[in-house]
């Protein structure tokens, strides 16, 4: 895996590595260590992927598995914010590589293709000595889509002839998360971000479900707020939800969420 020009520029640095237990486990293991980055890990397999809210993610060789560790920001508060910053950088770099248009954002940090689950990403912040440190871990299934999900889910590899490699994604990726970064100046940007983020969300203005830890809402996704909350219009008023699960397509009994 070979950083981009401006990433290399920026003084970024990358970590090979083979299969591991996950790659946000090992950044944290080398902010522990001392690590502040920006470093970028890479590991060829996963033993023990993570996704959000605590749920698998299965990581056979052939996608992306990656964590930036990075520090350029003061206040801990700004840190959610790196997910939309990552999530525009994915975008970005998915489009430039692949030439379609078929790449959208679903609240908070999916990345679908056509519609689909194609990849997510994993933020996480250690306060490390004083120092907040974020590990913003991203896997984007390249080679293969795990099979039994309970959501609709694809690969690049579906693409055929055009679809590009894990190396040549990170390096297109490397580069686009360095001028997001820019763009983010460590938390003065986000209004920036969040317009880029808005457009290329998926079912904005549309009516959607947002599961939470004990009900789901429904309403019409209006946008995100100005710290990246998604803003809800529901029949019993306007709800900003910090945390929660974007339900696409029509209430099922069981089954599919996108
Ligand atoms: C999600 O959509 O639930 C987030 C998935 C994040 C997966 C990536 S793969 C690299 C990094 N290491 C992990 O264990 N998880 C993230």
């Amino acid at each position: 895996m070979q950083l981009g020009s401006l990433a290399r520029a920026r003084g970024v640095r990358v970590l090979h590595l083979g299969e591991i237990d996950s790659t946000n486990e090992e950044a944290r293991r080398l902010i522990e260590s001392g690590k502040r980055g920006p470093l970028w890990i890479v590991a060829s397999a996963q033993k023990n992927g993570r996704g959000r809210l605590g749920r698998e993610w299965i990581s056979p060789a052939g996608n992306l598995y990656t964590s930036f560790v990075y520090s350029g920001f003061s206040e801990a508060r700004v840190a959610p914010e790196l997910g939309f910053v990552a999530g525009v950088a994915a975008i970005r770099a998915l489009r430039a590589v692949i030439g379609r248009d078929a790449f959208k954002l679903k609240w908070p940090n999916d990345l679908l293709f056509d519609g689909a689950k194609l990849g997510g990403i994993l933020l996480e912040c250690v306060n490390a000595s004083t120092l907040p440190t974020a590990i913003i871990g991203v896997g984007v299934n390249v080679a293969r889509a795990p099979e039994g999900l309970p959501y609709p889910a694809r690969a690049l590899s579906e693409l055929g002839a055009i679809a590009p490699t894990a190396e040549v994604l990170f390096l297109h990726f490397s580069d686009a998360l360095a001028d997001t970064l820019d763009l983010w100046k460590g938390g003065e940007g986000f209004a920036a971000i969040r317009t880029e983020w808005l457009a290329s969300a998926s079912a904005l203005g549309e009516d959607i479900r947002v599961a939470l830890s004990s009900e789901t809402l429904e309403g019409r996704f209006e946008t995100i707020d100005a710290t990246g909350r998604l803003v809800l219009e529901t029949a019993s008023g306007r709800r900003a939800i910090e945390a929660g699960d974007v339900l696409l397509g029509p209430r099922k009994t069981e089954g599919a969420r996108a």
